[in-house]
């Protein structure tokens, strides 16, 4: 028999649209999201690496629907919510995850840099909430998710349009709980530490797909050195966290930010 904490947890029969979910945290994400039941329609702008999350939650005897698009179209995001109603007649879960790094000092960063960021990290995160929020309001109930970064609460030099992205994604989540809470839909902001996916793998590996172990263990240290818990993060640590905010265990939880990331940035 399930128990009462297996059930808060449960995502049977419920569907979820995960954006970024070719690499790293998406693809994590969707797949723990299946684990727990959950029918998946997944979103990336890589095709290839996509069929590859799909095929993980195939596997897993849940239903997934891949979908190659760019967060940062207006359209691609209305359609890409228009097929997971077509296909689950609703939505319940709208994971905002897909987001790039580009890294500069402020006074080089080139308004290339500067839309390219705005483009896929905060309008790519509003198009989501939009039109997923819109859904859900009408259905009655719904989780959104939208990946931060610590980076938000921890000003650095070279990542100043990332992080303010990422503040804005933050403000954006507490603006919109408050208007669809009364329609039974909750949104959350997850705010991750440095953790080992694409995004930071680049560091470490190159074009072609070779590691450079050195440069990784110094990047490791560094990093770890700077988190009370000792250690960066893996894809799946930040998944755990969506999964809480995405099921019925955080049903009281609205506007907030939940932060995994070592204790690197309390604030
Ligand atoms: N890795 C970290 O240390 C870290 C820390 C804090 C926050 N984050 C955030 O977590 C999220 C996931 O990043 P990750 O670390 O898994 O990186 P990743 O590079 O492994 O994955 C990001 C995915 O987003 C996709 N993507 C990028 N632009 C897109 C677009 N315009 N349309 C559709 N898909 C697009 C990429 O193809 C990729 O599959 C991002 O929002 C990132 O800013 C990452």
């Amino acid at each position: 028999m399930q128990t009462e904490i297996a059930k808060a947890f449960d995502l049977a029969d419920r569907v979820a649209v995960v954006t970024g979910a070719a690499s790293g945290i998406g693809r994590a994400a969707s797949i723990l999201f299946a684990k727990a039941g959950a029918n998946i329609v997944i979103a990336d702008r890589s095709g290839d690496a996509l069929s590859e999350t799909a095929s993980e939650i195939s596997k897993l005897g849940r239903q997934v629907v891949p979908v190659v698009m760019d967060v940062s179209n207006r359209s691609e995001v209305e359609a890409l919510i228009g097929t997971a109603i077509e296909r689950f007649q609703g939505i319940d879960i709208m994971a905002n995850v897909a987001g790039i790094m580009r890294g500069a000092m402020f006074l080089d960063v080139t308004e290339e840099d500067l839309d390219a960021l705005i483009a896929v990290n905060q309008k790519g995160v509003f198009f989501g909430c939009q039109a997923a929020g819109r859904a859900m309001a009408e259905r009655g109930g719904g989780s959104i998710i939208n990946i931060a970064s610590a980076g938000m609460d921890s000003p650095a030099p070279n990542i100043s349009v990332y992080a303010m992205t990422k503040a804005a994604v933050a403000m954006m989540t507490r603006s919109l709980a408050t208007e669809l809470g009364p329609q039974g839909v909750r949104v959350n902001t997850v705010a991750p530490g440095f953790t080992d996916t694409g995004m930071t793998q680049r560091h470490w590996i190159d074009g072609d797909g070779k590691e450079n172990l050195e440069a990784r263990d110094s990047i490791w240290s560094q990093m770890s050195e700077r988190v009370p818990l000792g250690s960066i993060g893996q894809p799946e640590d930040i998944a755990f966290a969506m999964l809480y905010l995405a099921s019925d265990a955080s049903r009281f939880v609205t506007g907030q930010v939940l932060r995994p990331n070592g204790g690197v940035a309390m604030p």
